[in-house]
């Protein structure tokens, strides 16, 4: 879990703006949801043979009365139980929504792993049309490219349906028992508990290995492989790139026909910036009536990482325009009055802040140190005669402005 500093979130506001203007331009609401959730939710959501599961990553806490409750470990099973829970259904179809917030996992940290991490999600709910995959797609590309990315890799593929998908993996459980002596120890684990996650295996010799492995992509029944053909038809259509990844495959439960990542290098072994796919069964599984559903999750740490990882600058910091001095006698009362007066009037603003009377000096020192425009002096001088000296910190000339005529000269400085 991090922190995040003051100079860190010039990069969080600028991906924080993008990921709500692309959802917005996209026709997506914003939804959010608890932070924690029944846990039964998510074993009958995500899966118990996601990671989530499997590796112990949720935090669980048993209450007093038994009950057990989690903190989310993703957004897609919250919003598709709060769609199910408000009626969202009986609104105009598909409905689309967005969340921004704070996603936790016990998984091991590293680089651009960590525990606490904060999700940009879109789902687009009651939809089956790969139309629809192809939006969510769209707007993880049109980030990337608003916030200036070069080089990131788009993966996709297909993992079919609850039809074909068992067929599928049957055949690869054949194929993988031919090789079990060459296969580590840890991917015979996997062979027996979900053999499809063997394929994003990272063991030295698998990719050789898993060159002569059966493709899903040959084994998807009508259905998913005229949705595949009309998904990659589209895209083309947009001259999106994209490579088909038949070993991409996700670690959550839910997913069928499309998944998709978008990758970065130079940020670790981490590298997805988004993840997504179609999830057809959640709502279902979840004790809902039949919705289809697509989406992805962006993890925006990452985003952040790799933005700087390119040299992607993000929007300067705000620098106060005034900072207000004074000088002893009533004058503090008038700064701290004159300071609202100038914010009222949408001029950031700092005021000296003294015990007792504080030397010019280091007031102007401090005005300088935070890089203001100009230091407003406010003297017993001043004060009697209902003006304010003003000190442009770029070396300029000081000035004496009425008080009255203060608010205007500055805007005819911005
Ligand atoms: P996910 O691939 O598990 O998918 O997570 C989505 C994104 O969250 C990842 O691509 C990554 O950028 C970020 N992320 C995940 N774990 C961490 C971590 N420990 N530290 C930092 N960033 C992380 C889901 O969560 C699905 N619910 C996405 C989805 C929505 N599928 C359909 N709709």
């Amino acid at each position: 879990m991090q922190d995040i500093l003051p100079a860190d979130y010039r990069y969080w506001d600028l991906v924080i703006e993008t990921s709500r203007d692309m959802a917005t331009r996209f026709g997506f609401e914003r939804v959010e949801v608890p932070i924690i959730e029944f846990t039964d939710l998510f074993e009958r959501g995500v899966g118990t043979a996601s990671d989530f599961f499997v590796q112990k990553e949720m935090y669980t806490i048993l209450e007093d009365d038994d009950t057990s409750i989690t903190l989310r470990p993703e957004y897609t099973a919250g919003v598709v139980r709060a769609y199910i829970e408000n009626g969202l259904m009986n609104e105009t179809q598909p409905v689309k929504l967005y969340s921004i917030g704070p996603i936790f996992r016990r998984e091991r940290p590293q680089a651009g792993r960590y525990r606490q991490h904060t999700q940009f999600n879109c789902e687009i709910l009651g939809e089956t049309d790969p139309a629809a995959d192809v939006e969510v797609m769209m707007v993880a590309m049109n980030m990337c490219r608003e916030l200036g990315f070069r080089g990131l890799s788009f993966q996709l593929n297909s993992t079919g349906c609850r039809q074909c998908k068992p067929l599928y993996v049957e055949k690869l459980r054949a194929f993988l028992d031919q090789h079990r002596d060459e296969l580590a120890e840890i991917d015979r684990e996997r062979m027996r508990r979900n053999p499809l996650r063997v394929l994003d295996s990272k063991e030295p010799g698998m990719d050789r290995l898993l060159a002569d492995a059966p493709h899903i992509a040959d084994h998807l029944c009508d259905d998913c492989a005229d949705h595949f053909v009309e998904l990659r038809g589209l895209l083309d259509a947009l001259d999106v790139p994209y490579a088909i990844n038949f070993r991409l495959v996700r670690g959550i439960d839910y997913y069928v026909k499309t998944v998709f990542e978008v990758w970065a290098q130079g940020i670790g072994a981490q590298a997805a910036l988004f993840g997504g796919g179609r999830y057809d069964g959640l709502a279902e599984a979840i004790g809902g009536p039949p919705t289809p559903g697509v989406g992805f999750g962006c993890g925006l740490d990452r985003v952040i990482l790799a933005m700087k990882e390119q040299g992607i600058e993000a929007t300067p910091a705000v620098r106060p325009d005034v900072m207000v001095t004074h000088f002893g006698g009533g004058t503090k009362v008038e700064a701290v009055r004159l300071a609202m007066e100038l914010r009222d009037a949408g001029i950031v603003t700092w005021v000296a802040f003294a015990r007792g009377k504080r030397s010019m000096k280091s007031q102007m020192r401090e005005a300088h140190n935070r890089g203001v425009r100009y230091a407003l002096i406010l003297g017993e001088d001043e004060l009697t005669n209902h003006v304010v000296a003003v000190r442009p910190m770029d070396g300029g000339e000081q000035v004496t402005i009425a008080q009255e005529n203060l608010v205007s000269w500055l805007h005819t400085k911005q």
